[in-house]
């Protein structure tokens, strides 16, 4: 079976290096400087080990193109492009939607399709159907699938095989080969009852972290004005055998999961005509946690950042990832410039970003500590500058907590 998959980041790629033990993979991606490296061998996502892509390569198993006929003749198509925000904060479907012409000028004969992009309940059926179908040059019965993705770059505990999966089809065709082709490579296939319910599950899933994340960000600013040790008191609630679960404080969140999908959920809710007010306050609390850590290291500094030299140490949105996609540091950065401070960072993981290169881990009046990377020793974090200031919780013998 040839599978197409049209987009080569974080989980085309995954899936790709999966999919290439049973399947022969195309991989299609507009971007022709990841298109070029991924046929020489190299993965750009971590993850993703150069030896397994070069190892499906060397048997003809996957090749990596910008060209749309090269997926003419594939059997199943996999879509996994990004579906991030416009820029007055709405659902922005038109990567999908060139997913979808891709699909409908190049596949010439019916196939499975499967979304695996995040997306409001509806998205298969009423925008991914509608749209190949308007740009298929014939009239082809495809069969449609969504099978939301749950990767977590940079995790080893639970990866494609060990996470279970969810999927639904528009038939019950549909459902039937998507198992068939998931059951190859992941141990646990959850069927539900319409592609709705699918979309929905893994909307609620992050929105669930989100106003997690929110609530401990708010209980983080409440102890510190009691005076007493936030990550105290979740550890001591944390021995509740039952009824929590524990997240932790931070500048923000990142990446490009949890800031967005939840509003996307809050968008088709309003839609509805039900009010998000609990999505859209959440995402409101983490976004103002930059604004607070920023206060609190000025207050700790005599009141003024105005001149001083601060280092943000690590700028990827969490652990042992490069992705800088909607990491609080970019909100934290612009308030310590906004207030006259003179700032660097320091994420040699990231290496470059915003045309800036990562500065050395010394010699700052102020460290503020976003993201704490395996690689960066705690103690070279302590000695980097005079007064510390850690988001993370995890470091010791820092001033600011
Ligand atoms: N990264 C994650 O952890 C994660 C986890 C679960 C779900 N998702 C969802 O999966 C989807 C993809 O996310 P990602 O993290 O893989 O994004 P990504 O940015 O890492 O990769 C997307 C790739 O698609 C390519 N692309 C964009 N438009 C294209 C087009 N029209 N045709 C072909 N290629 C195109 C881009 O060049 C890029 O290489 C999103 O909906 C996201 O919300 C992501």
């Amino acid at each position: 079976m040839k599978i197409a998959i049209i987009g080569q980041g974080y989980v085309g790629l995954t899936i790709s290096a999966f999919a290439g033990e049973f399947f022969e993979v195309i991989g299609f991606d507009n971007n022709q400087k990841i298109v070029d490296q991924l046929n020489s061998g190299t993965s750009h996502i971590e993850g993703v080990e150069s030896a397994v892509l070069q190892k499906w390569i060397k048997a003809r198993r996957y090749k990596a193109t910008t060209i749309g006929r090269d997926i003419a003749d594939a059997d199943l198509v996999v879509i996994a492009v990004p579906t991030p925000l416009t820029k007055d904060r709405k659902p922005d479907l038109t990567f999908i939607d060139a997913a979808c012409k891709t699909i409908g000028e190049n596949i010439n004969k019916p196939v499975l399709v499967i979304n695996e992009s995040t997306s409001f309940p509806g998205t298969l059926r009423d925008y991914i159907k509608p749209a190949i179908e308007k740009y298929s040059t014939t009239v082809l019965e495809h069969l449609y699938a969504i099978s939301p993705e749950r990767v977590d770059p940079g995790r080893g505990d639970y990866n494609q095989k060990n996470t279970p999966r969810l999927y639904a089809g528009l038939t019950a065709e549909a459902s039937e080969k998507t198992r068939e082709f998931y059951s190859r490579f992941c141990d646990q296939l959850v069927e539900v009852s319409s592609p709705e319910v699918a979309e929905a599950a893994k909307l609620f899933e992050n929105t669930f972290r989100q106003v997690n994340i929110a609530l401990v960000n708010e209980f983080a600013q409440i102890a510190h004005s009691l005076g007493i040790s936030v990550y105290e008191t979740l550890d001591a609630a944390n021995t509740k055998p039952y009824g929590f679960m524990k997240f932790t404080p931070s500048a923000g969140v990142g990446g490009h999961c949890i800031p967005v999908d939840p509003t996307y959920l809050a968008a088709v809710a309003e839609e509805h005509g039900v009010p998000a007010t609990f999505i859209r306050r959440a995402n409101d609390v983490n976004l103002e946690m930059s604004k607070y850590v920023v206060d609190r290291v000025q207050a700790d500094n005599g009141g003024t950042l105005q001149g001083k030299s601060v280092l943000v140490v690590g700028v990827a949105y969490k652990p042992n990832v490069a992705d800088v996609r909607e990491t609080a540091a970019e909100l934290v950065i612009e308030h310590l410039r906004n207030r006259g401070a003179v700032v660097t960072w320091h994420d040699d993981v990231v290496g470059s970003w915003r045309g800036e290169s990562s500065a050395a881990l010394s010699g700052a009046d102020i460290a503020v500590v976003i993201t704490k990377h395996d690689s960066v020793a705690e103690k070279a974090i302590v000695a980097s500058a005079r007064y510390v200031f850690d988001t993370t919780g995890k470091i010791k013998g820092v001033k600011g907590l």
